[in-house]
């Protein structure tokens, strides 16, 4: 792609005009043990926006989007959504809700092809004459998920390939759109650009750049690639052992300058300081 063409797709998602916060979540802490793992993490997220989640190893992110999809409880701590109080109570709770996460495992069966993966665990049945025991309607489950996935823009050589046999983009692909299937609010990405290549890389980020583009989800990214970040994201949350250093929306900075702060060392103190200072 070339860097106009890659400016033209940026600019073509329209901005965030008075869109209200989907979710708060308001001095989130979350311990296993003695130590926090979060603390006090305070977070909004507005509908339709992107919002990157950053920071090492460690750092809290995946145990923060856990609670946040309702497999973890907060050990204190308040969400809202919608404007309304919210308590997740299991991860079938938060699904009901319209959050739908895809985690790095992604769970997908490689064994079975894209189109049972798309409609596993609510595959449609038929009766051959209305009578009989009923069996899949593979026609069906494949013909809407060729729909499906061109409609949001993924090509994929054939939708009864085993999905072990697909690349990496591929499948994380698939697995975004299973999750999208529900019509989801919220969406939470855990890496999905971990392991895979530019190329795949690019794929998924031009699958996140189209849903951004539509502003009908809010979107909750977690990546350690910096340009990745500023390439789809509003606004970007960095977070330290377990407290929420840096909020600041993507225009707002650069690359250049998130890497200056973050080497300028990470205490909320040291990063106010460097944000301060900074010819932005
Ligand atoms: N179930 C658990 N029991 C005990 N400690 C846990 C549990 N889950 C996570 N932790 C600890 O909480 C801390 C934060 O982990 P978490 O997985 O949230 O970090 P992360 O920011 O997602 O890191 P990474 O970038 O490596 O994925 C780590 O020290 C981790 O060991
Ligand atoms: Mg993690």
């Amino acid at each position: 792609m070339t860097t106009e063409s890659r400016v033209d797709e940026l600019m073509s998602a329209p901005p965030l005009v008075d869109a209200p916060d989907l979710l708060r979540a308001d001095n989130i802490t979350k311990s296993y043990g003695p130590t926090p793992v979060l603390r006090n993490v305070t977070m909004h997220l507005r509908k339709g926006e992107v919002l990157g989640l950053v920071g090492d190893n460690g750092a809290g992110k995946s145990t923060f989007i856990k609670i946040l999809a309702g497999f973890h409880q907060p050990t204190s701590g308040t969400m809202t959504w919608e404007g309304r109080p919210i308590v997740f109570r299991s991860p079938l709770d938060a699904r009901a809700h319209g959050v739908e996460t895809v985690y790095q495992d992604l769970a997908l069966i490689n064994d079975l092809t894209v189109f049972q993966n798309m409609f596993l665990g609510r595959e449609p049945l038929m009766r051959v004459g209305g009578v009989g025991l009923p069996f899949t309607n593979n026609g069906l489950m494949k013909r809407q998920t060729r729909t499906y996935l061109s409609q949001l823009g993924i090509n994929l050589p054939a939708v009864s390939r085993k999905v072990g046999d697909l690349s990496g983009g591929q499948r994380q692909s698939i697995a975004v759109a299973r999750a999208m299937q529900s019509n989801p609010k919220l969406l939470i990405m855990d890496e999905p650009l971990a392991a895979l290549g530019v190329r795949e890389g690019a794929l998924v980020l031009g699958l996140v750049q189209e849903l951004r583009r539509h502003r009908e989800v809010s979107i909750i990214l977690i990546v350690h690639n910096y340009s990745q970040v500023f390439e789809v994201c509003d606004r970007i949350n960095f977070l330290h052992t377990g407290e929420v250093v840096l909020d600041v929306d993507t225009d707002q900075t650069s690359e250049e300058e998130l890497i200056r702060i973050v080497k300028s060392g990470l205490g909320r103190a040291a990063i106010a300081d460097a944000v301060a200072g900074a010819s932005i």
